[in-house]
């Protein structure tokens, strides 16, 4: 049986379509493939469409007896989404409308789903900044906004139509699978770091008074490779599952720093630099680690690469 993965042909969708294939299953992608399809395995059925494309949509659904979709495809900067909201719930939660449509109307109830620990907005924690599935979401920007809508509308499905459902909220991900694989916008702090030493210029750092060891924020940075494993155990957990809808945080239970980040990247790269302090950046919180209990428990999941992994892969995916 074939899976859909919407988005396959993105950094993570990459990822997750070859771990897909690796594991044995059938992958058709769906994606307008903007930046090309150098990163599918040949193997692999590209259809060159996006969400908003009722029609090809339709008869994809027909003429492929899909198991189950993994819903990766979405608009994702957070700036952009302050900008132009209306753009984000259309791409977003319009192009989920559609696609859950064509799943309900073909009687393909099994879906895990992109999300993002971006639900949690702002919330308040404990010292060790951890923070569960069940905590109050309060997403602060329409990008996040825009993925707790779509686990509703995925949710009430399990009630009306016997979905069966998987929201992975990922925390930070970065690294990459292999040099073909790496992430080529700049919009996290990673790549961002890299950028800048390319330029000759001095990475900054949003903040440094917040409440943490060191000042600057701490995050739950989480490498493409394990999230995309999670993926595979998210379809065989869904495939078997009673008809209901779980979220689970995809994350290390690790945090880290923005300077143990910039420490790490002055480390693989071997380029010493001062970084620049500048005014917090507005509606950072200070710390935002996943509890990762729920993902072991139901996925058997852990994450097994460490920091130093993920921005050494990510380095050598753009220095290759
Ligand atoms: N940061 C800097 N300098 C930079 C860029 C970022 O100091 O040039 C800091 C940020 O202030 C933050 C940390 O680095 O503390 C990580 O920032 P990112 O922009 O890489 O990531 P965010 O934590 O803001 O958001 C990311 C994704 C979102 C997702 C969220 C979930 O971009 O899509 O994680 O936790 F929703």
């Amino acid at each position: 049986m074939t899976w859909l993965v919407t988005g396959g042909a993105g950094y993570i969708g990459a990822h997750v379509v070859q771990k897909l294939v690796d594991a044995g299953h059938d992958v058709v992608v769906l994606d307008e493939a903007t930046t090309g399809t150098h990163r599918l395995p040949p193997q692999v059925t590209l259809v060159q469409a996006n969400l908003t494309q009722n029609q090809t949509l339709h008869r994809l659904f027909n003429d492929y007896d899909f198991q189950g979709v993994v819903h990766v495809a979405a608009r994702k900067q957070v700036r952009e989404s302050v900008e132009k909201p209306l753009f984000y719930w259309r791409e977003n939660i319009g192009g989920l409308t559609n696609l859950l449509t064509a799943m309900q109307v073909h009687s393909v109830k099994n879906l895990v789903f992109s999300s993002s620990a971006a639900v949690y907005g702002q919330p308040q924690l404990g010292s060790d900044a951890i923070i569960a599935e069940d905590a109050h979401c309060n997403p602060i920007n329409p990008y996040g906004a825009t993925k707790l809508a779509g686990e509703w509308m995925a949710e009430a499905l399990t009630v009306s139509d016997d979905f069966k459902v998987v929201a992975l909220r990922y925390f930070n991900v970065g690294g990459a699978g292999n040099a073909n694989l790496g992430d080529e916008y700049s919009y996290n702090l990673i790549p961002i770091v890299f950028d800048a030493l390319e330029k000759n210029e001095s990475p900054i750092v949003f903040g440094k008074n917040f409440e943490t060891s060191d000042g600057t924020c701490i995050r739950d940075y989480v490498h493409v490779e394990d999230l995309a494993d999670a993926h595979v155990s998210a379809v065989e957990y869904v495939s078997a599952a009673e008809p209901k809808f779980t979220a689970i945080n995809i994350g290390t239970g690790k945090g880290s720093s923005v300077l143990e980040v910039m420490n790490m990247v002055a480390k693989v790269s071997g380029i010493e630099f001062e970084p620049k302090f500048v005014q917090a950046r507005q509606g950072d919180p200070a710390a935002l680690v996943a509890d990762v209990s729920r993902a072991k428990e139901l996925l058997n999941w852990v994450s097994q690469r460490s920091l130093e992994d993920i921005v050494r892969s990510a380095w050598l995916a753009k220095n290759p």
